[in-house]
C-alpha cells in the first residue's frame, strides 16, 4: 500500500518537475537570469527533484514513442496537462534527447543554466545533440546528463497520435456532457483540444476523417459532436479561415446538439417515426441548447457564434428549417457550414428511426440535390470537394474483385476517382492484411490502370465496420 502510495507520489512530482521545467522554460525568454520571478520556478523545481531523490534515489525521464517515462513508469496525462507533456517532449525530442537524467547532488544554478540552454534554438541541423551535450559541458552542467534518441524510436506514429486525439476528445466531452448540470466546464481544456485537433488536421487530414467512421450507437451524440467538429474544422480551413476562427468554428460545432442532452432519452432513442407531439420536443433542443451554453459559467470564453450554431444549425437555406423565426434574419456563417457537417453525419450513421443509412458517396449526392434549398451551395461545394468524390471511408469493390477502404484522396484534380485503397479482401474474397494500393498506378505492361473502383457497396451488408481498420492501423 505505502509503495503504491509513494509510487502515486513521484508520479504527480514528475510532472511537478515539467510544469516547473515548463514555467522557467517561458520565463526565461522574458526575464533576465537573475530575475526574482525566474528563480523562484528554479527553486521549486531543484524541490521537487530533491522530494523524488529522497523517495527513489533517481529522477530519469525517458522518451519512447508518443509516451515519456519516469523513474520507469509510464506518465499519464490528463487534458488539462495535456500540453505540458507536448512541450517536454517536442523540447527533448529536438534535440533527439532520449533520456534525461538530474543527478542528487544537482544545483539551483545548475539547473537555471540547464533551462537556458534548453530554450536556445540554434542548435546544429545535422546533430543536434552532439551540439546540446557539448554545450552542456562547456557549462559547467555536470549533474544532468543526457542521452541519444535510438534511432527506432525515432519515426513517431503520427496515427498513433490522430487516435489519440480523437478518443481524448470523446472522453473530454463526454466528462462535459456528464458535468452540465453543474455548470462547471472548463473551457480551456475544450480549446486546447481545438488546437490539437486543427494540428492534426494540417498533416493527417485522411486519417482522421476516417475516425469520423466511428458510430457508436449509445454514445451517439457524443460520436456525433467529435465528427462535426473535425469536419467543420477541416472544411473551414478549406474555405481559407484563420487559426483562430478555425478554433470558434471547432468549439461551436462542438457544442452544436448541446441541448439534446435535454430531450427524454426515449425520445431520441425511439425506434421508428416520431409522432408529432415528439418531434416537436426534439425540435426544442436548439433552444436548450443555447441556454445552456449562457449558463456555463465560463460563458464568456465561448465565442459567440457558438449561440448561432446552436440556434440556427437545423435553418435552412431557404429559410424554412427549425426554429421558425418571425423576422428572417441572415444566418450567420458558422451555422451554415454545420448545418452541411452535421446532415452529413447525421445521415451516414443509422438510427432507430431511420430505416436506411447512407453511404459517405450516396450521402454527398444526396446533398448536392438539395443544394440551394437546405444548404448554401458555395460552401456545400467546398464541401463536397474536400470529401473527394469517394469520400475517405467509403466501402468499394474493384474491377479486380478486390475489396477495400477509401484510405486517402490523390490531391490532383485528374486523379480525383482515382483514390488510395485499403484492401480488405482478396480477389476471392479471403481477408487481406490491409495493404495500401493507388489507384492511379499504371501497369506498365498493358500501359492502363492496374485498378478502378467498380462500385459503392455498404458497410452494413458486408457486415464491415470501417472505422475498426483506421483504429487498427493506430495501434
Ligand atoms: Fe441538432
Ligand atoms: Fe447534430
Amino acid at each position: 500500500m505505502q509503495e503504491n502510495n509513494d509510487e502515486r507520489k513521484v508520479l504527480k512530482t514528475a510532472i511537478d518537475i515539467i510544469h516547473h521545467i515548463n514555467r522557467a522554460f517561458r520565463m526565461s525568454k522574458i526575464y533576465e537570469p537573475n530575475n526574482r520571478i525566474f528563480l523562484r520556478q528554479i527553486k521549486l523545481l531543484h524541490h521537487y527533484i530533491q522530494n523524488i531523490h529522497k523517495i527513489q534515489g533517481e529522477s530519469t525521464f525517458i522518451l519512447r514513442q508518443n509516451s515519456l517515462l519516469f523513474n520507469n513508469v509510464k506518465l499519464k496525462f490528463s487534458f488539462s496537462n495535456y500540453y505540458l507533456f507536448k512541450f517536454i517532449y517536442s523540447e527533448l525530442q529536438k534535440k533527439d534527447v532520449g533520456e534525461l537524467l538530474f543527478l542528487p547532488d544537482v544545483t539551483e544554478n545548475e539547473l537555471s543554466r540547464f533551462i537556458l540552454l534548453l530554450a536556445e534554438k540554434n542548435l546544429s541541423p545535422d546533430n543536434p545533440f552532439q551540439t546540446f551535450l557539448d554545450r552542456l559541458k562547456e557549462r559547467n552542467i555536470n549533474n544532468i546528463h543526457v542521452n541519444n534518441i535510438p534511432a527506432f524510436e525515432k519515426t513517431e506514429n503520427k496515427e498513433k497520435a490522430t487516435k489519440k486525439i480523437f478518443f481524448l476528445s470523446m472522453t473530454h466531452l463526454k466528462e462535459m456532457f456528464e458535468k452540465q448540470e453543474e455548470k462547471h466546464i472548463s473551457l480551456t481544456t475544450t480549446k486546447r483540444l481545438m488546437q490539437a485537433i486543427f494540428n492534426h488536421i494540417s498533416d493527417n487530414e485522411s486519417f482522421l476523417f476516417g475516425l469520423t467512421n466511428i458510430k457508436n450507437f449509445d454514445e451517439y451524440t457524443l460520436n456525433h459532436s467529435v465528427n462535426v467538429c473535425i469536419l467543420s474544422i477541416a472544411l473551414g480551413k478549406k474555405m481559407g479561415l484563420d487559426r483562430n476562427e478555425l478554433i470558434d468554428l471547432g468549439l461551436s460545432a462542438f457544442f452544436h446538439d448541446f441541448g439534446k442532452l435535454k430531450i427524454p432519452k426515449d425520445i431520441l432513442l425511439k425506434p421508428g417515426k416520431l409522432d408529432k407531439k415528439e418531434r416537436d420536443i426534439i425540435q426544442l433542443h436548439p433552444h436548450y441548447g443555447a441556454e445552456m451554453l449562457i449558463q456555463m459559467k465560463e460563458f464568456s470564453h465561448l465565442p459567440l457564434q457558438a449561440l448561432n450554431v446552436a440556434m440556427e444549425h437545423h435553418s435552412r437555406e431557404d429559410n424554412s428549417g427549425y426554429p421558425k423565426y418571425k423576422k428572417k434574419n441572415s444566418i450567420n456563417l458558422f451555422s451554415k457550414m454545420v448545418k452541411i457537417t452535421d446532415f452529413f453525419d447525421a445521415i451516414t450513421t443509422k438510427r432507430p428511426y431511420r430505416k436506411k443509412d447512407f453511404s459517405r458517396e450516396q450521402a454527398l449526392s444526396l446533398m448536392l440535390e438539395l443544394s440551394g434549398k437546405e444548404f448554401n451551395p458555395l460552401i456545400l461545394k467546398v464541401f463536397v470537394n474536400m470529401m473527394g468524390t469517394y469520400p475517405v471511408g467509403t466501402l468499394v469493390l474493384l474491377n479486380t474483385a478486390e475489396i477495400g477502404i477509401v484510405y486517402e484522396n490523390n490531391a490532383e484534380a485528374i486523379n480525383f476517382y482515382r483514390p488510395k485503397i485499403k484492401l480488405i479482401t482478396d480477389k476471392l474474397g479471403n481477408k487481406t492484411d490491409g495493404k495500401v494500393v493507388d489507384l492511379s498506378e499504371i501497369d506498365a505492361q498493358t500501359k492502363s490502370y492496374k485498378r478502378t473502383i467498380s462500385k459503392t457497396l455498404a458497410p452494413n451488408k458486408y457486415n464491415i465496420n470501417v472505422s475498426d481498420y483506421f483504429i487498427a492501423e493506430a495501434e
